[in-house]
């Protein structure tokens, strides 16, 4: 399938998109869902620079008080194999930036126990999605993914075993060439989303964008061609800067003759 793109003239538009969008999406889906038993809406959450400003807008008027928190339930994609209150950690990120301003029941908050040891804390969050999704295999109603310059998405590293994991739904996955360890989601839960959001922000990201959107197939080099949701919409929000490489632009809103 072939994804949505949109480009944004600059990083700050684009955060304001990425609010919006999911915004839109938690207030659609919770009205569909207002007849039904579940009312409730799944967003994955990633790490980086880019979402964190978007974190930033949700927890501010007019997002916050279009959201109903009480509703949303947040998961983490991946986050670094460090305590919650650690610099890197993922988590403390979103704490800071989202969760200490909303009225999120703390319930409601699936972070990954990070503190354990990384195999355990694997197998804990898979326990934990367990205990919300059932035995079926996760569909979260939308995941918000970063890209790092090397071609990364969550903690799907180039050339790491993670590519390879089929069954497990969290794994640990420790990344050689960064001498680091992170946990991580795998790849057939997040291909199992309704929809993926990529907030893709920065000239940096440039030459990865273009090799991931329009070059040949080769996902163990660049882990984000792995993420292709078999039932579900995938949508890219790149910046101006983030497109620069991209030979084949699509049309954008406004722009048709
Ligand atoms: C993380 C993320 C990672 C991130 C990219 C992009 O834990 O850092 O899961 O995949 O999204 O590295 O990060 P930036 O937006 O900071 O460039």
């Amino acid at each position: 399938m072939n994804p949505i793109i949109h480009i944004l003239p600059d990083s700050t538009a684009l955060a304001h998109a990425a609010a919006e969008a999911i915004t839109s999406a938690i207030e659609v889906a919770l009205a569909a869902h207002a007849a039904s038993e579940t009312r409730s809406f799944t967003l994955c959450l990633s790490g980086g620079s880019t979402p964190e400003v978007v974190y930033r807008l949700l927890a501010a008027a007019p997002f916050c008080e279009r959201i109903d928190w009480q509703q949303v339930h947040l998961f983490w994609g991946d986050d670094r194999h460090v305590p919650p209150d650690h610099a890197d950690s993922n988590y403390l990120m979103v704490r800071e930036a989202l969760l200490d301003h909303v009225a999120i029941p703390s319930h409601n908050v699936h972070r990954m126990r990070s503190e354990l040891p990384a195999a355990q804390a694997a197998a804990d969050y898979e326990a934990e999605l367990h205990t919300v999704f059932g035995d079926e295999l996760p569909r979260f109603d939308l995941v918000l993914m970063g890209l790092g310059e090397d071609g990364h998405t969550a903690s799907l590293f180039p050339h790491t075993t993670v590519l390879h994991e089929r069954t497990r739904w969290v794994a640990e996955n420790t990344v050689p060439q960064l001498n680091i360890e992170r946990i991580t989601l795998t790849i057939p839960v997040f291909n199992n989303a309704a929809a993926m959001l990529f907030l893709v922000a920065g000239a940096s990201k440039a030459e990865a964008v273009a090799a991931i959107l329009e070059g040949a197939p080769d996902p163990e080099t660049y882990p984000t061609q792995f993420i292709q949701p078999t039932n579900g919409t995938l949508t890219w929000l790149l910046d101006v800067p983030a497109a620069a490489q991209l030979q084949r632009l699509p049309e954008q809103p406004g722009t048709s003759s």
